[in-house]
């Protein structure tokens, strides 16, 4: 196995205020698939990443943003066609609020809807729905696909040297490091 590949950005990481460590790892070890294909934990952490950069410039919700991001995937039955797992994801996180995270109820409707509909390809919706698919579908380089602009949402991240970044990164990057998103301690 090759060591970890230091991702660029990864000083974007601030301390979680809403996934912790033991939430995370819950995640990981719950996630039927496993990690060894396309949708488990890397690809998480390289949304999280990708949403912290759309947050940074867009004044996105970053609360909603976390757990999309560490929580989209987590309900796949299997690697390619799942077209009910958004759905899915929806639900378990309705189930988990109020014992793994805490989230006001306008933000939980955002998170239930951009769990739901993220594979979509809708590109018209709220900011912070916007910056969610777009971190999604910024790492689509990991199956052999460039992102294209016409399937982003906004405008940041249409940018080509977004595109190309992110791209990089999910070619790169079979594991990836989460830096300093958890809370010391
Ligand atoms: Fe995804």
């Amino acid at each position: 196995m090759p060591p970890p590949v230091k991702m660029e950005g990864v000083k974007l990481f601030k301390p979680s205020k809403t996934v912790s460590r033991e939430f995370f790892e819950h995640l990981v070890s719950s996630h039927g698939l496993g990690h060894d294909g396309f949708h488990g934990k890397d690809h998480w952490v390289r949304v999280l990443h990708n949403a912290c950069e759309i947050a940074a410039e867009t004044g996105a919700n970053l609360r909603v943003l976390e757990l999309f991001a560490v929580l989209h995937g987590t309900q796949r039955h299997n690697e390619n066609h799942d077209p009910k797992h958004g759905h899915r994801a929806a639900a378990y996180a309705a189930e988990l609020k109020g014992t793994w995270f805490e989230l006001a109820d306008d933000e939980m409707e955002l998170l239930v809807e951009v769990c739901r509909y993220h594979s979509d390809d809708i590109v018209e919706a709220h900011p912070t729905e916007q910056a969610c698919w777009d971190s999604d579908r910024l790492d689509l380089g990991r199956v052999g696909v460039r992102p294209d602009p016409r399937y982003l949402c906004a405008s940041f991240a249409r940018r080509p040297e977004v595109i190309e970044a992110a791209y990089r990164r999910s070619i790169l990057a079979r594991q990836t490091e989460i830096g300093d998103f958890f809370q010391k301690g």
